[in-house]
């Protein structure tokens, strides 16, 4: 017998068998996505389709409560840890939320809630609403007023132990502000990146060619979980406090009244948040969140609503994965449909072709957007990656009327094709086998290593293509490089096309071949401007070791791997040796930088390459000519702590952690945010917890910070 296909069948039509059938298929089908975003940080279905396979399968085990068992996915939250990171017991469960998609269902949320409470429809009901920001939940916990832990939620019991990377976070204190606080109090919250910060951010990573996020929520995951701590922070990440867990004693009776406890003992909360008295009150609420979602600077994904009197909701309790207080009120998709008028091909710095489709102009979620993002030529073919697109199978033509969603709400991408409106003459799209540049060098395929990605096509013309040089003078000037003021994007396209530079040198060659070009004399410029650009230009004569390799634009070296490279070889000339010696296939000189900490082999074979191009020589040697390298703070190898791991815990009276930190790092020692075998010292203030509990376990010698001072002769 034909197998029949019910995963479209309304649930309420459905046999006994196959809502078993069902219930299994989209059982597997939401743990594929719950990992995807969890634990990979790479959703492949937007929250609203991830939302309608989860109703359909509640719906089904409603219908069938058999089918409810220990294993249902109702019962889970989210997904387990992914092991990078020591696991942690959530002492009170960090659970989710239900959601409402109408005002029908937020009507039925405040029904339920008075009819369980027996609360007759003339007394308010005092409930609190706020934005439901897209982000990851965190729970910070802290005796005796120090931060002692943060663990991701994972899978609401069971979370991972990101202390070190959350430590780095500006609006997280490390000790609970005032007196009198709590033994043990645990702050719950989430780490968000705001938009601007991640538009930023895959800048500086596309400049390095290194991992582009798909939106905000996706940046703060992958910043959040890195091994390094240095690198989480170098990440824009922010915090709002808006729940607890565990606490020693209550310091408010209303859900409103702990926010303001919050806010007083140094945690960041949403101003937006309001008290509501009425059902109309919360609709009004959202609406006006839903129209304000596009000017927020950070992203927002519905509002949520708790009852605020925290006796009520201690009443109420909870109904499997999510409280009866509390709900979310989504917000609809940011999605629309329109035409694919054309096909843009941008060349980057390092020559990948990326394609962006022309749109004809339509308004999404407030936002008039012309552009998507097409990412490469398998994701217009409708290949994914990694196999799971949305789309697969339906390519995207010129001419074909397709579905767009602001994903995060910054990068436009088209999400699918309306097959139905395809016009009958429309082609598949031919991804150009030539640069768009007037040489129209030839454009190779590169699949990616470790797939999921799609292959790039790179243009190989490099030192001659016109748009990568262009790009490659943008990162040089860029403000994480030389940061020149006055010479931004537009200023280096002028000039590029005016053949005033060609290559990073040119610029400071700038003032004295001025008597020729006479810059003052362009539309734009007058003697003043033409003044400050060249005393900013002079200012960076004297630049710092790592900027000047960040700025070179090597493939694969970003700005941390910079700094790395910087402080492992300490000058220029060690750093250029190396790199001229890694050209020649120097085995030594690969395993001495192997073993700096952040590099790898991508890095190495990338400096190998770079050095091994006569081209990029020439490039080198005329720029250094031109400008001072500073030497980098070499960390001191013959200081008393060199290569050893040390720990700082409690409250450090004497300094920062920060500074504490950096003072270890300059005398070479490594500062670890957990403790274990490998650890050499303990540094503990008052409020030590579990840390030192961990040395004694493993036998590691504990400091006090006088100690500390005594060991490194301060
Ligand atoms: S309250 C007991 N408030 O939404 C529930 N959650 O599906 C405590 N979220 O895991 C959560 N903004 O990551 C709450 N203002 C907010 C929120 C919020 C975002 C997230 C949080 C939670 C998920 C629930």
């Amino acid at each position: 017998m034909p197998r029949v296909d019910t995963s479209k069948t309304p649930v309420e039509f459905l046999t006994e068998k196959q809502a078993k059938a069902e219930h299994a298929r989209l059982a597997a089908e939401i743990s594929g996505h719950d990992a995807r975003y969890y634990q990979h940080d790479a959703p492949s279905v937007s929250d609203a389709e991830y939302d309608a396979l989860r109703r359909r399968y509640e719906a089904i085990e409603e219908r069938f409560p058999d089918l409810r068992t220990l294993e249902s996915l109702s019962l889970k939250v989210g997904a387990a840890p992914t092991g990078k990171f020591a696991k942690v017991r959530h002492t009170v469960p960090m659970l989710s939320l239900a959601n409402a998609f109408s005002e029908e269902d937020v009507t039925d949320f405040v029904d339920r809630i008075r009819r369980f409470l027996k609360i007759p429809e003339d007394e308010i009901l005092a409930i609190t609403a706020e934005p439901k920001i897209d982000g990851l939940s965190m729970s910070l916990r802290y005796e005796s007023g120090t931060l002692v832990r943060a663990a991701t939620r994972g899978d609401g019991s069971e979370g991972e132990d990101v202390t070190a990377n959350i430590k780095t976070l500006k609006s997280i204190p490390h000790q609970l502000k005032g007196k009198d606080v709590p033994a043990v109090c645990e702050i719950r919250g989430e780490v968000y990146m705001t938009k601007a910060d991640f538009v930023a951010l895959n800048k500086r990573q596309a400049a390095a060619d290194e991992q582009i996020f798909a939106n905000p929520r996706n940046s703060a995951a992958g910043s959040l979980r890195q091994k390094d701590p240095g690198i989480t922070a170098s990440r824009p990440l922010a915090f709002f406090a808006y729940a607890w867990g565990e606490m020693s004693e209550m310091p408010a009776e209303t859900q409103s009244g702990m926010i303001e406890w919050m806010a007083a003992r140094g945690f960041t909360t949403n101003p937006l948040m309001k008290t509501c008295r009425s059902v109309e009150d919360l609709i009004r609420y959202h609406r006006d969140m839903e129209a304000r979602r596009a000017k927020l600077d950070y992203d927002i994904d519905g509002v949520v609503y708790k009852v605020d009197r925290l006796d009520l909701q201690e009443r109420l309790g909870f109904v499997s994965r999510s409280p009866r207080w509390a709900i979310a009120h989504k917000f609809a998709a940011e999605q629309a449909t329109t035409i694919v008028r054309g096909v843009l091909i941008t060349v980057g710095r390092t020559g990948v072709l990326t394609p962006t489709a022309q749109l004809e102009p339509v308004t999404v979620g407030g936002v008039v957007v012309s552009n998507a993002t097409l990412h490469n030529e398998d994701y217009i073919k409708g290949i994914g990656g990694n196999g799971e697109m949305l789309r697969e199978g339906r390519d995207i033509r010129i001419g074909d009327t397709v579905i767009i969603q602001r994903a995060g709400d910054v990068i436009p991408q088209v999400v699918d094709v309306v097959l139905d409106k395809r016009p009958k003459d429309a082609k598949p799209y031919k991804f150009p086998k030539k640069c768009p540049c007037h040489l129209h060098t030839d454009v190779v395929r590169e699949e990616v290593a470790g797939g999921g990605e799609g292959a790039r096509n790179r243009c190989t013309g490099e030192f001659a293509c016109p748009y990568q040089k262009i790009e490659h003078l943008k990162h040089f000037v860029s403000r994480r490089a030389f940061d020149i003021e006055g010479l931004g994007e537009k200023q280096i396209e002028l000039f590029f096309e005016q053949e005033w530079l060609k290559e990073p040198a040119d610029i400071f060659t700038l003032e004295a071949r001025n008597k020729k070009i006479k810059l003052e004399e362009q539309e734009g410029f007058g003697e003043l401007s033409v003044r400050n650009l060249f005393d900013a230009i002079a200012q960076r004569r004297n630049i710092s070791l790592e900027r000047f390799i960040y700025a070179l634009g090597v493939r694969h070296i970003g700005e941390t791997t910079a700094v790395a490279l910087a402080r492992g070889y300490g000058t220029w000339k060690a750093f250029h040796d190396a790199g001229l010696k890694l050209a020649k296939g120097d085995e030594e000189t690969r395993s001495e930088m192997d073993a700096l900490d952040q590099i790898g082999e991508t890095v190495i074979d990338s400096l190998a390459a770079y050095f091994g191009e006569k081209h990029n020589l020439g490039i080198v040697e005329r720029l250094t000519r031109e400008v001072k390298i500073r030497d980098a703070e070499k960390p001191a190898t013959d200081s008393v702590v060199a290569g050893k791991t040390v720990v700082f815990t409690g409250a450090l009276e004497q300094m920062t952690r920060d500074e504490a930190k950096a003072g270890a790092e300059r005398l070479g020692a490594k500062v670890a945010g957990s403790v274990s075998k490998k650890t050499d010292y303990v540094v503990a203030g008052p409020g030590a917890g579990s840390k030192l509990k961990d040395a004694q376990k493993h036998g590691v010698k504990v400091l006090s910070e006088d100690d500390w001072f005594k060991l490194i002769g301060r």
